[in-house]
């Protein structure tokens, strides 16, 4: 491993950075985190306290604010690699609100590779998705499926993030990976960390907990003619703390020195597709409550069907899944009802 042990951690108080700084900490890195705080609370870095024993500094700045970083940089100048989540990720609101998912992600990249170049901090992780493939036939996906036109802003600031990744390493004295994460669920098996937004929750797991714990009335499962077994939309779920411990993978395997192109991606997913119906199914078996849902229309911006076929993720950087789709529902719903308690 590099002299450097510190790794940047952006979007470190959101949902997936918090279960990795974990992962990373528990796996001998130092860990500092910039998070603005949109859409998460610095709460969570006392969950990350207790579970490792270790405090985590949180630099709130808004990464998408030309040179907001600089203070900082100065502060913090041995810096290993960056892990970089800090994104907005409604695909819907971004349908709305394309303005304001090309400035968050877009430029909170770039000057997040302002902030490499300046500092000479040789590696990246981005946090990217498999909505950059669009809607693929090409099913289960594979990391070298082309791009197809994605039905969303958000999806776009995916696709355009890797591009401009591969093009500043391209010319950089370092590498970088993108892990294309499937759906991302579930939570630290200790519920003391777990998905907190600050903004309404839009994903299935965390509606689920919310309908079942009496936050919401009912739930609705979003188009239910589609060209699937039950007609609702099939996806990939992945537990988080996988997902996690994939990047303190990839940072090794960069760090080390295994990575000869100067960009790579990877799939993380389940190589599984599970429908709504089932997913709800399933949360009713483990949870022992009814889920009341409503069958609605279609929902602008999804996919039909896609799941992931993650070999190389396997093969190359040693990842091995080993959480099932109920220990996603288990943590989820001990989480959900941890928090409402508070
Ligand atoms: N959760 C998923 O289903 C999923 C799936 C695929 C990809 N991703 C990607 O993974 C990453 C993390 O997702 P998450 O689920 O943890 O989301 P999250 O909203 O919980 O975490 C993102 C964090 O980044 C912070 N942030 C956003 N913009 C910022 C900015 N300009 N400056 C500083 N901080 C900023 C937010 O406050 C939040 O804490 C995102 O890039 C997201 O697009 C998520």
């Amino acid at each position: 491993m590099s002299k450097r042990n510190k790794v940047m951690v952006t979007g470190g108080c959101g949902y997936i950075g918090s279960h990795t700084i974990v992962d990373l900490i528990q796996n001998g890195f130092d860990v500092f985190s910039v998070d603005s705080l949109i859409n998460s609370k610095e709460e969570v870095l006392k969950g990350i306290e207790e579970i490792t024993g270790k405090k985590i500094e949180n630099y709130k700045i808004d990464l998408s604010v030309p040179g907001s970083w600089k203070a900082i940089a100065d502060r913090e100048p041995e810096i290993a690699g960056v892990i970089h989540f800090a994104a907005l990720k409604a695909v819907g609101e971004s349908v709305k609100f394309p303005l304001d998912y090309y400035k968050n992600n877009i430029g909170g990249l770039l000057e997040v590779l302002e902030w490499m170049k300046y500092s000479k901090i040789p590696d990246l992780i981005f946090s990217s998705s498999c909505t950059v493939y669009g809607n693929t036939n090409d099913l289960p996906v594979k990391e070298d499926a082309e791009f197809r036109p994605t039905s969303s802003p958000y999806g776009r600031t995916k696709q355009m993030g890797e591009l401009i990744i591969q093009d500043f390493f391209a010319g950089f004295e370092g590498k970088s990976i993108s892990l294309r994460y499937f759906n991302p669920a579930g939570a630290h098996e200790s519920v003391l960390i777990g998905e907190a937004p600050s903004n309404p929750a839009l994903n299935l797991v965390p509606v689920l907990t919310e309908t079942a714990i009496g936050k919401r009335k009912s739930m609705t499962v979003f188009g239910t003619d589609y060209p699937t077994p039950d007609g609702s939309c099939v996806r990939d779920y992945i537990h988080v703390m996988d997902i996690a411990h994939a990047h303190t993978l990839a940072l090794r395997h960069l760090l080390d020195g295994k990575q000869h192109s100067s960009f790579d991606t990877y799939n993380l997913g389940m190589e599984k597709g599970m429908s709504v119906l089932e997913v709800i199914n399933a949360f009713e078996r483990v949870s022992g409550i009814p889920i009341d849902f409503i069958r609605g229309e279609r929902r602008p911006g999804d996919i039909a069907e896609i799941y992931a076929n993650t070999r190389k993720a396997k093969d190359i950087l040693n990842w091995m899944p080993t959480r099932s789709l109920d220990d996603i529902l288990k943590t989820a719903w001990e989480w959900e009802k941890q928090r409402s308690k508070i």
